[in-house]
């Protein structure tokens, strides 16, 4: 009999981003982050212990070098954080939709932390998970729980102070959708590890952006406690144009949106403005438009965006619940 987990995470957004790393080993983050699970953004993994002194891995069905690379490299790290020489079998899948080129790391590399954990016997906290998943990428910390998430900077250079915390769970606020508009399946040409990196070091935009940071970041948390779409949207809206100049003025320029993400803005502000509706846009390393809305305004917002060319999907999610984990024996 072997022990085979079955877990079940799902990809963030951030509201407040993460956009830079004071050490690239640790994948220590400049600033705090706030984001929201996505529970129609997810990713289903099966793992068990290998007696073997290789790993075993499958994503999306392909055991392609370049493609499980990150993985390998992923569990070589993991065993090198817990002291431990175990080899894993993984099998790993997205539920994403049509479209490719979303922040699939979050969901994938803490699907892997979860199951390390599980499978090992290690007793882990979920803050020590989070702190697991991200060394995975910095995204995947806050992907460990369900719901709302707060990324703590961390002071420390251990970064043992660096982890994501569950600020609001999934049945918080029910009438709250996230929309993705996806808009290409094409892989981004920077991937955030550089681009952010090449941010941090040539924007001079970029300290005044995280020195702002904090007090909107206090400021969000207040009207998501009072549900105050209004405020969130705002607050959300700021950060994301603020990242957007600081990628925008980085050497050489950044700019993720392509001529699809600037029609699909337009027609959002547009539907906020002559409707009054509390609709709020970001975007993240990539050309994909996710608004944050409420329930009853999704409809108009599929009708608005009918005449925009370039669109993929429009995918309506409510706010994901925790990560799902099955322990079996096959
Ligand atoms: O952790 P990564 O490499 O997926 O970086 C995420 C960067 C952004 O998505 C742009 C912002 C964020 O906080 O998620």
């Amino acid at each position: 009999m072997t022990k085979v987990v079955h877990i079940r995470t799902h990809a963030n957004i951030a509201l407040i981003k993460y956009w830079g790393k004071r050490d690239e080993k640790l994948f220590l983050p400049t600033k705090s982050s706030v984001a929201v699970n996505v529970q129609e953004l997810s990713t289903t993994t099966s793992m068990s212990l290998k007696n073997e002194t290789v790993d075993e891995v499958s994503l999306e069905g392909s055991s392609d070098k370049k493609l499980i690379e990150p993985i390998i490299e992923f569990l070589n790290k993991a065993r090198g954080h817990l002291g431990i020489t175990t080899r894993f079998s993984v099998t790993s899948r997205n539920h994403f939709p049509t479209a490719s080129g979303l922040a699939s790391s979050a969901s994938g590399f803490s699907a892997l932390a979860l199951g390390i954990s599980s499978l090992c016997n290690l007793d882990l906290s979920k803050q020590e998970i989070s702190i697991l998943a991200r060394l995975g990428s910095g995204s995947a910390s806050r992907s460990v729980y369900g719901g709302w998430v707060l990324w703590h900077r961390g002071t420390l250079a251990s970064g043992s102070d660096s982890f994501a915390e569950q600020i609001a769970s999934s049945d918080w606020w029910p009438e709250l959708r996230i929309v993705v508009i996806t808009t290409t399946r094409e892989k981004k040409t920077t991937p955030s590890r550089t681009g952010m990196q090449e941010s941090m070091n040539s924007s001079s935009l970029y300290p005044a952006w995280i020195a702002r940071s904090e007090d909107r970041l206090q400021n969000l948390l207040v009207a998501l406690k009072e549900k105050d779409l209004g405020r969130l949207g705002s607050l959300t809206e700021e950060e994301w144009l603020d990242m957007h100049d600081v990628m925008l003025s980085t050497h050489p320029s950044l700019n993720y949106w392509s001529e699809t993400s600037y029609s699909i803005m337009r027609q959002i502000k547009k539907l906020r403005i002559t409707n009054g509706l509390p609709i709020f846009i970001t975007t993240d390393a990539g050309p994909h438009v996710k608004v944050i809305c409420l329930a009853d305004s999704v409809p108009l917002i599929r009708e608005v965006l009918k005449p925009v060319p370039g669109i993929i999907d429009i995918i309506e999610s409510r706010v994901a619940g925790d990560p799902e984990i099955h322990s079996i024996d096959e």
